[in-house]
């Protein structure tokens, strides 16, 4: 099973020629599933959202998307009347989505707040209720692959740290070690790379994408994963922008 591993797209602040290359190689290679993991748009407008639905609709393959910070309006009256209106009428109803399949069960999570206890809403939360709903949600998983998807990292790269205060992380991260979840999927940072933890005998991946197509790149340019299971393994490929296409860079596996 092939999963497309997209974050970050900020249509509106996104480079066409980079959304058609991506097009391009999804196409082509039809994955099994394309997962976006959040900032799909930058200002959260309609136009924005439109754009994003079209985007996702010429796609020939099943689609599972989560919010980010900036799927949120701005300093908008909008944000705080109906902040998620907009994502949840172009896009996705369920902000906390769930797939079964054979070989992976699928969570996502919200982590974009309307309002948070500090000067940076971009920052994350996660809540009680939603780490319930993720050991729920596992509790009757039966495939052999667990994954949780959330916008914002949980753990930074040794390459390229970043503040990024997801508020109750360290309580996230508990949960993910007692339901034994396999790979976390994240954005937010615009970098790509795979961290791992080790707990319990157990080993969790934490994978990051860069930027999709949008022309807020940091250290990368554009760029996206795409990761193949097998029942016992997986192998996660992490793509790049060059001269014309995507190009493969860098290459992690791992076995259960
Ligand atoms: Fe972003
Ligand atoms: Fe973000």
């Amino acid at each position: 099973m092939k999963i497309a591993h997209i974050s970050d797209l900020h249509f509106g602040a996104h480079d066409r020629r980079v959304t058609e290359t991506l097009l391009s190689h999804l196409i082509e290679t039809k994955p099994d599933l394309v997962l976006a993991s959040g900032d799909i748009t930058q200002h959260a407008l309609t136009a924005e959202f439109v754009e994003a639905r079209d985007f996702f609709n010429l796609l020939p393959v099943p689609v599972f998307i989560i919010p980010g910070n900036h799927d949120l309006p701005g300093m908008d009256v909008m944000r705080f009347i109906a902040p998620w209106r907009r994502y949840k009428k172009y896009l996705r109803e369920d902000m906390n989505p769930v797939l079964r399949s054979d070989l992976v069960d699928i969570k996502g999570i919200n982590s974009a707040r309307m309002i948070l206890p500090a000067t940076n809403w971009a920052y994350g939360s996660i809540s009680a209720a939603q780490r319930h709903d993720i050991a729920e949600t596992f509790a009757t998983s039966t495939a052999p692959w667990r994954l949780l998807t959330v916008h914002h990292p949980l753990l930074n790269p040794k390459d390229f740290p970043l503040d990024i205060t997801v508020f109750n992380a360290d309580k996230l991260l508990k949960t993910i070690d007692e339901t034994k979840i396999d790979i976390v999927l994240a954005g937010h940072q615009h970098h790509a790379y795979v961290e791992t933890r080790l707990t319990g005998g157990h080993t969790t991946l934490f994978v990051c994408a860069s930027t999709a197509m949008s022309t807020r790149i940091r250290k990368q340019p554009q760029g996206f994963n795409m990761l193949d299971f097998t029942e016992t393994s997986v192998r996660i490929e992490m793509w790049q922008l060059g001269k014309e296409r995507f190009e493969l860079f860098s290459v992690v596996s791992h076995t259960k």
